[in-house]
């Protein structure tokens, strides 16, 4: 009989892990249209994670998913042309936050900033009034801050130089913001990625260049998710 009970209170015990390491994790992409129209890199990358059987996600956002080819979790806030700095004069971020609740955030913002010549400590400083809001949403909030993909676009032959200046500057940015309780993760979605053959307009990734976008957050995000 006692041996009974300690076998049953083993499996409830089991059984109650499970749950905890189950319990759904909310996830917001955020950022421009490279995150957001299509953004079929999320397709990918919530595909693998499936393939994987981490299916205790929700990705989260006021904006639907685009059609990339079969059926995923395609909810994000990728707003198309949105500047880091736009979205922090404009104050839209709090309201994002509190219809989506988000547990983790995945951002990929700059690349409009540095197309329209913003420094990169301005482009920071948005970051930062942004973790901010996160926090104010969440006090534990998981941030994901990407080193963005390059850029390579006719009409800018500035741009590819701003991008590394940006991303050479967020490590030691986010180094600057971090807590114990609400972690920033800077994740290089940089390397490795070519404009010329990962893009088809030298900005939105084609086919290979989504793979790649999709593999740079991979890792990070099953620890976010598992943490
Ligand atoms: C922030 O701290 C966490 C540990 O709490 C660490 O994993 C992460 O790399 C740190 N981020 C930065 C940018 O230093």
């Amino acid at each position: 009989m006692v041996r009974f009970i300690v076998h049953v209170v083993g499996v409830a015990l089991a059984l109650a892990s499970l749950g905890l390491a189950q319990s759904q994790v909310r996830i917001m992409a955020l950022g421009d249209s490279i995150t957001g129209s299509p953004g079929c890199w999320r397709a990918l990358l919530w595909r693998k994670l499936q393939t994987a059987g981490i299916t205790n996600t929700k990705f989260v956002g006021t904006l639907p998913g685009q059609g990339c080819g079969f059926t995923y979790d395609g909810a994000n806030e990728g707003h198309g042309g949105i500047l880091a700095t736009g979205i922090v004069s404009r104050k839209e971020l709090p309201g994002w936050l509190s219809s989506s609740k988000p547990d983790v955030v995945m951002m990929h913002l700059g690349t409009n900033d540095v197309w329209n010549n913003q420094s990169p400590a301005a482009i920071l400083a948005a970051f930062g009034t942004m973790v901010d809001w996160m926090r104010a949403s969440k006090p534990g909030m998981k941030i994901l801050v990407a080193q963005i993909i390059p850029m390579k676009p006719s009409n800018c032959a500035q741009c590819g130089q701003r991008v590394i200046d940006l991303n050479t500057a967020i490590p030691e940015w986010a180094a600057s913001k971090n807590t114990t309780e609400s972690p920033i993760v800077v994740v290089d979605c940089w390397t490795g990625f070519n404009p010329a053959t990962d893009t088809g307009d030298g900005v939105h990734p084609n086919n290979a260049g989504s793979q790649k976008v999709a593999d740079c957050w991979y890792g990070p995000l099953v620890t976010a998710i598992k943490g």
